[in-house]
């Protein structure tokens, strides 16, 4: 299958097919990481990230994964650059995104929560990138998706339920906490469990719906598949005889205000609730479920440490398959 080329942001916008040549070759480069067959398949080459947001898995994962390829990550943060915004004078995206195409091969952008006047604003910038950039551009967190964790999540299910998930039951579960936290990784989650096959589960309490694109996706994803779809406000019905648990908090459709994310109305609306915890009490009313989150995991208000730190915890080997996956996804795109 030839990627070279197509730019990553968000998977439903790959095909089926692509994503399963993702996920075996990044099984291929688990099994065989320093294998002569991946170490200079992008040697001389550079991979430039821009960071608008923090974050310490993906630009780890992505600085060790063009190591590994024999090339080289460089990292870039809001401040590094002029920008033009609506109420200052500087640098368009136009410019940018075409003098960083001259020098690397790939780019990576990451633009979420805080960072944006209105969600879909990181989107669509991430989207003007990928207009100007004749290089493949890859989202590195975004405010509607984050590819590269939907793929490593995949990964770490499959590793530890086996490849075929068709029929297995995913609880995607709204969480307390005071994080705010943005759509884009469980949009993705949700993407990605419903183009596998999976019985998709979105609790959350009234009020924290989500994108509604994203839920007829995943819902025309599900019937495709011949698999259930379902949204509940119960915070402990969707645990029975799920195979996957998934909990993480996130902002409700209103979290943007004035052209601002209203972070701190955001934290007390989401601590107003509780009882929205995975413990291990709700672990035991699965059919043996594994437990999964991107991390950084909000221990004791998402997810209680004897879950995240159990046995049928796979949050360390999503966490390392993000090198994985996006070691395959460059090596597909860049070289
Ligand atoms: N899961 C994830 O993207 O982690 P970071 O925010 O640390 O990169």
């Amino acid at each position: 299958m030839d990627l070279k080329g197509r730019d990553l942001i968000c998977t439903q916008e790959w095909s089926k097919e692509a994503l399963d040549e993702v996920l075996r070759l990044a099984k291929a480069m688990k099994a065989d990481r320093f294998g002569e067959r991946w170490t200079s398949l992008l040697m001389h080459k550079t991979f430039l990230m821009f960071f608008y947001n923090p974050s310490v898995r993906t630009r780890l994962s992505f600085e060790a994964a063009m190591t590994e390829l024999g090339g080289h990550a460089q990292y870039l943060t809001e401040s590094a650059g002029r920008f033009k915004t609506a109420t200052k004078a500087g640098e368009t995206v136009e410019d940018a995104a075409q003098v960083m195409a001259r020098y690397a091969a790939g780019i990576g952008i990451r633009i979420l929560e805080d960072k944006v006047p209105y969600y879909g604003a990181g989107d669509e910038m991430i989207r003007e990138y990928a207009k100007w950039a004749d290089v493949p551009v890859i989202s590195m967190a975004h405010d509607k998706y984050h590819p590269c964790q939907g793929l490593a999540d995949m990964m770490g299910w499959q590793e530890w339920l086996g490849e075929d998930l068709k029929g297995k039951n995913f609880l995607l579960t709204w969480a307390s906490g005071a994080l705010a936290r943005s759509w884009s990784s469980v949009q993705e989650a949700l993407l990605v469990a419903s183009r596998y096959g999976m019985n998709v589960t979105i609790a959350r309490p009234e009020g924290y719906d989500l994108d509604p694109k994203v839920i007829e996706w995943t819902r025309s994803n599900c019937e495709l598949n011949g698999a259930s779809f379902r949204e509940i406000d119960d915070s402990e019905a969707g645990y029975e005889g799920a195979h996957v648990v998934y909990s993480r908090n996130w902002v409700t459709p209103e979290a943007y205000k004035d052209g601002a994310f209203n972070k701190q109305g955001e934290i007390e609306k989401a601590m107003a609730y509780t009882g929205w915890t995975t413990t291990a009490a709700r672990m035991a009313m699965t059919d043996n479920a594994i437990f999964t989150h991107p991390m950084p995991v909000d221990r004791g208000t998402e997810v209680a440490d004897e879950v995240a730190s159990g046995p049928r915890s796979c949050i360390y080997d999503v966490a390392e398959n993000r090198l994985h996956v996006q070691k395959a996804i460059m090596a597909l795109t860049l070289a």
